[in-house]
Formats: C-alpha cells, sequence, structure tokens
C-alpha cells in the first residue's frame, strides 16, 4: 500500500490553512501526515496546532543574514524529509537558494487570482482595482515571487461595500477547500509542474484548475 505523503507547512501566522489540511488528513479527505511546521513568527498561533516535537519557528533577527536564515529553515526542512513543502500563510520571501533546494515539491496559497495582484494588501488592490471577483491561487513557487506554474484557482465576488477586511473573509472561506484539493492532487500523483506548465495525468493545462461550489477542481 502507498504510505501517506510527507507534508511540511511553513506558516506565520494563525494557520487556518494549516487547520484546513490538518482537518482534512482527520476526514480521510487527503491522503497525507504532516511532518513538521515552521514558522518565522515564534508566536505563530499555527505552531499551537500540531505538538511541539514538530515545530520548527525562529526569528531572522536571530540571524546573521536573510541566507543564514534561509539555510537553517532549509535544513530544518529537509530534516523531515517531506515529499511536498506547503508555504500556507508563510509571509516571508524565500530566497532562491531555498526556493531551488525544494524546486518542483514547493507550493504557496496566495489570496488573488494569479497573474493578478501578486505580493501583498491583494485584497484592498482588488477592491480599488475596481474587479467583480477576486480569489486565491495555489502555486508551484519559484524564485519570482508569486511567478510560478499556478495549479488551481478559486474565486468569489467583490460585493458592493466590500472593506479589505470583508473581502478577506470571503477569499479566506475558498482557500481551505482549494488549498486541500490542490494538495490531495499533487499527494496523488496526477499534477507535477513541467518547464513552467502544469501537467494533469500526463495532459498540459491550458490555464488553472477552477474549484467548483462542491470542493472539486475541475479543468
Ligand atoms: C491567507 O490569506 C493566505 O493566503 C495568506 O495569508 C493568509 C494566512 O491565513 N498568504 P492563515 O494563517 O492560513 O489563517
Amino acid at each position: 500500500m502507498k504510505r501517506p505523503a510527507r507534508i511540511a507547512v511553513l506558516a506565520s501566522g494563525r494557520g487556518s490553512n494549516l487547520q484546513c489540511l490538518l482537518d482534512g488528513i482527520a476526514g480521510g479527505q487527503l491522503d497525507a501526515d504532516i511532518v513538521g511546521v515552521f514558522s518565522d513568527k515564534p508566536a505563530a498561533a499555527a505552531l499551537d496546532k500540531v505538538p511541539a516535537a514538530l515545530c520548527w519557528a525562529r526569528s531572522p533577527k536571530d540571524f546573521d543574514s536573510r541566507d543564514a536564515f534561509d539555510a537553517a529553515l532549509g535544513d530544518a526542512v529537509a530534516a523531515c524529509k517531506p515529499d511536498w513543502i506547503i508555504c500556507a500563510g508563510y509571509m516571508r520571501i524565500l530566497g532562491a537558494d531555498f526556493v531551488q533546494r525544494f524546486s518542483g515539491r514547493l507550493i504557496n496559497i496566495h489570496p488573488s487570482l494569479l497573474p493578478l495582484h501578486k505580493g501583498l494588501h491583494t485584497h484592498a488592490r482588488a477592491i480599488e482595482a475596481g474587479h467583480a471577483e477576486h480569489g486565491a491561487s495555489v502555486h508551484f513557487v519559484v524564485p519570482e515571487l508569486d511567478a510560478g506554474a499556478v495549479i488551481a484557482q478559486a474565486r468569489v465576488p467583490v460585493l458592493p461595500g466590500d472593506t479589505p477586511e470583508t473581502l478577506a473573509e470571503r477569499v479566506l472561506g475558498i482557500e481551505h477547500p482549494l488549498l486541500l484539493a490542490s494538495v490531495q492532487l499533487l499527494v496523488s500523483g496526477r499534477v507535477a509542474e513541467q518547464e513552467g506548465m502544469i501537467r494533469l495525468d500526463g495532459q498540459s493545462l491550458l490555464s488553472p484548475l477552477r474549484l467548483d461550489s462542491a470542493g472539486t477542481l475541475s479543468g
């Protein structure tokens, strides 16, 4: 029998996306084990969601350089022998060496419909731009910020009177099923990245998969 995939999660904040992966594992929707949770914020609430023995958290301030922090993080991640590394609300930019070390198995969830609104403050920027729709994307991580191949997206409407906070809450509601379904596709071996393209069941995807209201991804 195939063993569950080993997943490392990087998180800086409250950890609701991590919780959704944990719930998916408990509920039998995700065939994986969380083998480590890693943070650049030693007080992150995400760290309370798994046993302390699985956690690694260090402040970048305690390192001489960005590269030194990334190297320590990378060694800690590698030590838990993950098949996949998921950035779930990890708010620090990962250096090129780290990204290359885990290339092809490093994934991020970003709260926008990439390639729109890379970086921070995505909800405010979607409102300012007057978009009718906003959402979230799950993508492979490459050295350029939020620029890797997008596996899947989920959309929400932008409603009249939305503030960045109300829109963020609506997006978070679809981030969770999006992340869960995307990670299950990855661990099942059906999705891979090849030369900047996503392949599903061996076929190149021309556009990201979309999450439907039943929580299923389709082309
Ligand atoms: C999510 O919106 C994620 O997409 C973003 O940060 C937020 C983290 O939420 N990058 P949580 O820590 O998983 O609750």
